[in-house]
């Protein structure tokens, strides 16, 4: 089959090269000439584990092609899907201009048959809209159905989830779409959920909300354990051996970041209110959410009884998790932010993310070579994202560097017993 993508993050980048591995030719549309010349080359244009050699083997044999014309995709393609990015708006609602731009210039583009499928994540309504641009703007004898398939890849494990989702949702009316989207989804062995357009749309929020729910909550029971006296990590632990609850995602820590769960968590409660619901629940995971950050600086900050006024901390962990350079919502920005407005020194160190965090943190942030460097005279190290490489740190050699063996873990990576019989003072989140 040939199909076509529309934007190559992410999601757009992952699954056209996972697709054209499958034997299908790929059409990749992008809106950057400097980004297109790269890919052109068989080079990914951000870390992603094992894409790099996913793209370069797909564009070597000619089925991964990329293109600044919508023409050039949109007319030998049978589907095309969107994947551009749907940021939020002040208000909280999904920005869909990416997506309504996408349609109209695939719309203008169309010839013969088409399916039109969007993988962003959108709100429910905004497929409709979608076929609404195109029957607007198609040329005359022109056709299309119109599919949602929301995407649930992760980052850090794109491909992996893309190979092996737990999940397809196909989202349409149209038998003839239905049909051609279980086909291209053959090499994939996995549940099918086929539904209407709206239902679609709405699986991914709730399902993104549902699981930042599942954070919040594990984080609300770790502030209440510091105060009882409780080990969040048994707790949790106790909790998820309940095989109606499991443990996935009850692991306390400085709260979830990233382009998805901090924007689709607030576009459900706005679009909640749109239609007169106040998802006050939701309200809630965010607020939690956010009040980890300020949770996390405030132990800090009692540890030097207020005054952090000159104090070195090294920050070990960047990105919003591990496996990836996505800055974006990141808990590290607010925690720098804050300790630096409390007039605290800041060293960083993230295996991959530095470059991206450049972009985003403050100048006067400096950046080290690898962990034990930025741990070099540092009166406090804090782990913000649970890379592998620290979990692994040696905590003997670190010690020797700092001024003073205090060590705030915000994922809970290390076992506090450990870490205190080396001599340092240790604080986790949820426990003591
Ligand atoms: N990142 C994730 O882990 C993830 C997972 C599931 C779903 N999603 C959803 O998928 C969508 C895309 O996410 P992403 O992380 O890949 O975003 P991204 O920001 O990494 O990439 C978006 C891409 O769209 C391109 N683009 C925007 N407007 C365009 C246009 N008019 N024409 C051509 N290209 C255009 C951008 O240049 C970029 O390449 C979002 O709705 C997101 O919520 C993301």
């Amino acid at each position: 089959m040939t199909i076509a993508f529309i934007g190559h993050g992410y999601v757009g980048l992952v699954t056209a090269a996972v697709f054209a591995d499958f034997g299908n030719t790929v059409w990749v549309v992008g809106r950057t000439k400097e980004k297109i010349e790269i890919l052109k080359q068989g080079k990914a244009t951000f870390y992603e584990p094992g894409l790099s050699d996913l793209v370069k083997r797909n564009v070597d044999v000619g089925r991964l092609l990329f293109t600044l014309d919508y023409k050039e995709a949109v007319v030998p393609s049978e589907i095309i899907f969107i994947c551009v990015g749907t940021p939020p708006k002040p208000s909280g609602e999904a920005d869909l201009t990416n997506v309504f731009a996408a349609a109209e210039k695939i719309g203008k583009n169309l010839v013969g048959y088409k399916v039109v499928v969007t993988k962003s994540t959108v709100p429910p309504g905004t497929n409709k809209k979608v076929g609404e641009i195109l029957a607007k703007v198609k040329p005359p004898g022109a056709s299309f159905a119109i599919a949602s398939c929301p995407e649930f890849l992760r980052e850090g494990t794109a491909i992996h989830d893309t190979l092996h989702p737990d999940r397809v949702v196909i989202g349409t009316t149209s038998d003839r779409a239905r049909d051609m989207l279980i086909d291209l989804h053959k090499p994939i062995n996995t549940n099918l959920v086929l539904c209407n357009v709206e239902t679609a749309e709405l699986i991914k929020y709730a399902s993104n909300s549902l699981l930042s729910t599942k954070i919040s909550f594990a984080n609300a029971i770790a502030v209440l354990s510091e105060r009882v006296g409780a080990d969040a990590e048994k707790v949790l632990e106790g909790v998820g051996l309940d095989s109606r609850l499991g443990r996935s995602f009850l692991y306390p820590g400085v709260g979830y970041g990233g382009s998805c769960f901090p924007k689709d968590v607030k576009a459900l409660i706005a679009l909640s209110k749109g239609h007169g619901y106040d998802f006050r629940l939701l309200e809630a995971v965010d607020e939690v959410n956010h009040s980890m950050r300020d949770h996390f600086v405030e132990k800090i900050l009692r540890h030097f009884e207020g005054n952090i006024h000159g104090k070195r901390v090294a920050i070990l962990g960047l990105s919003f998790k591990p496996d990836t350079d996505d800055m974006r919502e990141a808990p590290s920005i607010t925690i720098i932010e804050k300790l630096l407005n409390h007039g605290a020194d800041i060293i960083v160190f993230d295996p991959v993310a530095m470059e991206n965090a450049k972009k985003v943190l403050p100048s006067s942030v400096i950046y080290a070579k690898d962990p034990y460097s930025a741990c070099q005279d540092v009166d406090v190290v804090a782990v913000i994202t649970e890379w592998n490489e620290f979990r692994n740190l040696d905590l003997v050699r670190l010690a020797k560097g700092l001024k003073q063996r205090v060590l705030f873990d915000g994922r809970n990576i290390y076992d506090p017993e450990f870490v205190k019989k080396l001599g340092y003072m240790y604080y986790g989140v949820g426990r003591m």
